[in-house]
């Protein structure tokens, strides 16, 4: 069947070794294969699944698995199913960000120590496709991705209600008192109708489009909402895909390549993508031995158009975006319109991305806007610098009316503003102190999370999009400007300025600033500093240093405390000290 030689020969056909080939292959009959079909040149197909009661985004991928494996079987190859470590977002604490890196791991030594020829990945919420791709890069054998696809439409008292979305909303309503907790929740639960992924532009749908685009997926893969019959359809076209992917020898490291990832960041604008997006991104292609930084994203992407009107920028959710045509008529625009560097990034289908996405036309040009006509103009994010951090970014494609005017609209100084400090050590510390008029918080004041970047809290908290106090909140007040060494979450339509590089407890700038310190934010010159003297911003770098250096609450379990020794900012990709030494392993 294959003139290639298959990696699991070694395991189980290795003729110099029976013994080994014996003891390798005995346990794998115990449940019915058999020796025939272990010692055929089939190749053997691994779907790492990710979908468990754990995991109630990813868990219809149990369904789905099951016409993955019907696929392979049909195209010659055999199944070997195995469980992925669990990485939920709204239900792991501190962060299932944390576990991005555990599950990358974990996943890394599975595919190097097992008798696996190709992989589909099963990708769905929000660090699932970043961990997998991750540790597809690092050992580059044959892999697919599948995504398990958007839930349904939320709906509301006969308004569109979107995951996360829903719940930045009411929780203002909640502080203000409008309404209680019971609603809250009914709020929160019309939000999530089906199986599925967050159904908003939030890091999830951005990370399975992007996988899509990067040509990990078949096209059109992405936005199918999990029940939808195309879904089940396309688990089986992956899992045809991969046995020849495997007989073609198709390697992640052939299809992520720069190319493909300066796409990917073109792609993240017309999206309006997660601000997560950066550092999973950033990650993956530093496993492939590409440096993509926070200065390309702002290069490549910030003066693409945002063509999606999907929550939190825009108005509609996953099942109209895919009515609309998904990721190809996003893909095929952009194409359409010159905007894409590289058309000649191949895909998984083994056909360029010009020949697998030109001339798909959106159905609807509210949902997907044509270049011309777009929601905004200049939707990527800018990466911002200066004397509080080296890099933060700021998706101004969030920024919305109210924040302009308030913010933005100085004619003697366009693009800028500046305001006064109020200063939070952590998530907890913002949460009970934000609502104490003490603190005399007004319009002019630009809130700031530190302590809550991936060493600070381990992982990197979703906290930099600060609501305002109460009291200003039913003045009117909706949005003040926030910056934060965490993150934010991708379904937060927050213009803050965050993942701040490098952290607070990381020698970062932001460990010296004191509430009522005056910061200046100039987006044309894309600076954002602290207006005190260098000479007191060294004073108080030796104090901090004299003091024992930015305190951080102790790790809870081993993994934080390894993590914590060995991650690298967000900026550059949240990665582990020396995981990029290890490429290519499985050729090496
Ligand atoms: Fe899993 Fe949003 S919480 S995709
Ligand atoms: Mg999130």
């Amino acid at each position: 069947m294959t003139k290639i030689k298959l990696r699991s020969r070694d395991w189980f056909n290795n003729l110099d070794d029976p013994e080994m080939t014996a003891l390798y292959i005995e346990r794998y009959l115990n449940y019915g294969l058999t020796l025939e079909e272990l010692r055929s040149d089939k190749p053997i197909i691994a779907i790492a699944q990710t979908g468990s009661d754990l995991s109630p985004c990813n868990r219809h991928h149990l369904e789905l698995a099951g016409r993955t494996r019907e696929a392979i079987r049909t195209a010659g190859g055999i199944v070997l199913e195995f469980p992925v470590h669990p990485i939920q977002e709204t239900g792991k604490r501190p962060t299932a960000m944390l576990d991005r890196n555990l599950a990358y791991l974990g996943l890394v030594e599975t595919l190097f120590g097992y008798p696996i020829d190709g992989v589909v990945l099963t990708i769905g919420c929000d660090k699932t496709t970043p961990a997998l791709l991750m540790a597809a890069a690092t050992v580059n054998i044959p892999a697919i991705a599948l995504s398990v696809g958007p839930m349904l439409n939320g709906w509301h008292n006969g308004e569109r209600a979107g995951s996360g979305s829903v719940i930045w909303d009411a929780r203002q309503q909640l502080a203000a008192g409008e309404i209680d907790t019971e609603e809250f929740l009914e709020r929160a639960a019309s939000s999530a109708p089906s199986v599925g992924y967050c159904n908003t532009m939030g890091t999830a749908t951005t990370m399975n489009s992007l996988a899509e685009v990067l040509g990990m997926q078949l096209p059109g893969a992405a936005a199918i909402p999990a029940p939808y019959r195309e879904r089940g359809q396309m688990a089986y076209y992956t899992g045809l895909r991969i046995v020849d992917m495997v007989l073609e020898d198709l390697r992640p490291s052939e299809i992520m390549t720069r190319d493909a990832f300066e796409n990917a960041i073109v792609i993240n604008s017309a999206l309006g993508g997660s601000t997560n997006a950066p550092i999973h991104l950033n990650a993956i292609a530093r496993h492939l031995g590409i440096e993509l930084t926070n200065d390309d994203w702002e290069r490549l992407g910030h003066h693409i158009p945002l063509l999606v009107n999907m929550q939190p920028s825009g108005a509609y959710l996953g099942e109209d975006f895919f009515r609309a045509g998904g990721v190809p008529a996003v893909v095929s625009e952009l194409l359409r319109a010159g905007l894409l560097p590289h058309p000649g990034a191949k895909g998984a289908n083994g056909k360029t991305l010009a020949q697998n996405y030109d001339g798909q036309v959106a159905s609807n040009g509210d949902v997907i806007r044509c270049a011309e006509n777009p929601m905004l103009e200049n939707a990527g994010f800018l990466n911002l610098k200066g004397n509080l951090f080296d890099s933060a970014l700021m998706k101004t494609s969030v920024i919305n009316e109210e924040f302009r005017q308030r913010y933005l609209s100085n004619p003697d100084d366009p693009e800028a503003f500046e305001g006064r400090a109020i200063v939070f050590d952590g998530p907890e510390q913002f949460r009970s102190i934000i609502d104490d008029p003490a603190l005399d918080i007004d319009e002019t004041c630009i809130l700031v999370m530190r302590g809550a970047g991936p060493k600070g809290y381990p992982g990197g908290a979703e906290v930099v999009n600060m609501r305002p106090p109460s009291y200003l909140i039913k003045q009117g007040v909706h949005a003040l400007p926030c910056i934060g060494d965490g993150r934010q979450s991708g379904t937060s339509g927050s213009a803050s300025i965050l993942n701040a590089s490098p952290e607070a407890c990381d020698g970062g700038g932001l460990a010296l600033l004191k509430t009522g310190d005056v910061i200046r934010v100039d987006l044309r010159s894309k600076a954002v500093n602290v207006l005190v003297s260098d000479g007191e911003l060294t004073l108080r770098r030796q104090q901090l240093e004299e003091a024992g250096g930015f305190p951080i609450p102790a790790s809870q379990t081993p993994w934080q405390g390894i993590f914590r020794d060995m991650v690298r900012p967000f900026s550059e990709g949240m990665i582990l000290d020396g995981a990029t030494d290890y490429q290519d392993i499985e050729r090496k």
